[in-house]
């Protein structure tokens, strides 16, 4: 069986171009630094981080002609779906903001640095920050005894929009929804709801950059991602808030609508998909996990694509039949 891996990532090449070049990859740019704002209306909506602090963003206020124009980045970091890996989680930045940094360097496309970046440095730029583990999708929570999860990030993204709509993204004329990796994933996610929330005749988009993650089948005939996902999707409530009509279609795994391969027919928002074709991720932990790869044949691919040899590019490229 083929994957849509080759049909995919065609077109979104063709959006890698278009998006880099209006992107510098590496520059100079101190960037400006942005303090973090504690959403303190979460609370009263149960939007906590993993540990149960507050969650916050960063927002870098637009000026002249950007003043109404907003662009949201989602922050990325990968995901925790069994209740060890978030519990340690908790105890990290990416699971607590009490242990984040409280200023954000604002770079790349959240530069001020007009000459750096053209298109969107007077707009107002938020960063949001990532601390629930399910690209700020699940609703749930874990208590025992003695150790309490919260599995918040659908309404942690809910407490932040309801935050900045009064500060004028009620108003936006233009809005980006965007975001790298975990991130990434959380763009296809929220690009419908984002567009809901603001005024009718706002111009909205969404980019999601390295969030393409595939319902792979890996080098040893698993589909190593899925069953991440699946575990995922159950542990931390995900499943209600994917797209209904995607579930509906999908039923009986519509933990499936999780993957953008999936989900995505049922946006309606204009995408910019932004996705390498040699993703480290994808090919690390989707296509080649360790799990997949015991006899690490691998090891000298992964560290160096220049140095695989031609049946493994075919596997990279889809060319190959895993399924017996
Ligand atoms: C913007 O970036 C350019 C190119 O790196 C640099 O020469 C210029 O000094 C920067 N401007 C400001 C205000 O930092
Ligand atoms: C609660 O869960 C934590 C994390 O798995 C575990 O360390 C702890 O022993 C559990 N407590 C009880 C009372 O089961
Ligand atoms: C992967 O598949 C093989 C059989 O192809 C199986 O023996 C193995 O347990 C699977 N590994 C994982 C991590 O699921
Ligand atoms: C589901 O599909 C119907 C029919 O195409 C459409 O009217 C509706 O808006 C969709 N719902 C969502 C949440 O996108
Ligand atoms: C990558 O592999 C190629 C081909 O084997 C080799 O020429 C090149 O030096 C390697 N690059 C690095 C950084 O190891």
């Amino acid at each position: 069986m083929k994957t849509p891996w080759l049909l995919d990532l065609t077109a979104a090449m063709v959006l890698l171009v278009f998006v880099a070049s209006s992107m510098p990859l590496v520059s100079s740019d101190p960037g400006q630094r942005v303090s973090m704002t504690l959403v303190r209306g979460a609370a009263a909506l149960g939007a906590f981080c993993l540990d149960g602090s507050l969650p916050a963003y960063h927002l870098d206020k637009g000026f002249g002609a950007g003043s109404n124009n907003w662009l949201l980045q989602f922050e990325g970091g990968g995901w925790c779906n069994d209740i060890a890996s978030c519990v340690e989680r908790s105890k990290t930045r990416r699971g607590s903001t009490r242990f984040m940094s409280k200023t954000a360097v604002f770079t790349g496309i959240l530069s001020n640095n007009a000459s750096l970046n053209p298109d969107f440095y007077n707009w107002n730029k938020v960063r949001l920050r990532y601390c629930d583990g399910a690209s700020f999708a699940g609703d749930a929570q874990f208590r025992n005894g003695t150790s309490m999860l919260y599995f918040r990030g659908q309404r942690i993204w809910k407490a932040i929009i309801l935050d900045l709509l009064p500060k004028g993204l009620a108003k936006a004329r233009k809005a980006l929804l965007t975001g790298c990796s975990a991130g990434g994933l959380s763009t296809f996610l929220h690009c419908d709801n984002f567009k809901n929330y603001l005024p009718k005749t706002a111009n909205v988009k969404c980019m999601s950059d390295a969030g393409f993650f595939l319902d792979a089948i890996d080098v040893a005939s698993n589909r190593t991602m899925r069953s991440f996902y699946t575990k995922l999707v159950s542990l931390q409530g995900i499943q209600k808030n994917l797209d209904p009509n995607c579930t509906r279609a999908f039923y009986p795994e519509p933990s499936l609508c999780f993957f953008p391969q999936y989900a995505l027919r049922f946006i309606k928002t204009p995408m910019f998909i932004l996705n390498s074709a040699y993703d480290v991720f994808q090919f690390h932990h989707g296509l080649v996990p360790p799990s997949a790869d015991r006899t690490k044949r691998w090891n000298h691919c992964k560290l160096n694509v220049t140095a695989c040899n031609p049946h493994q590019l075919d596997a990279l490229q889809g060319r190959t039949c895993w399924e017996h």
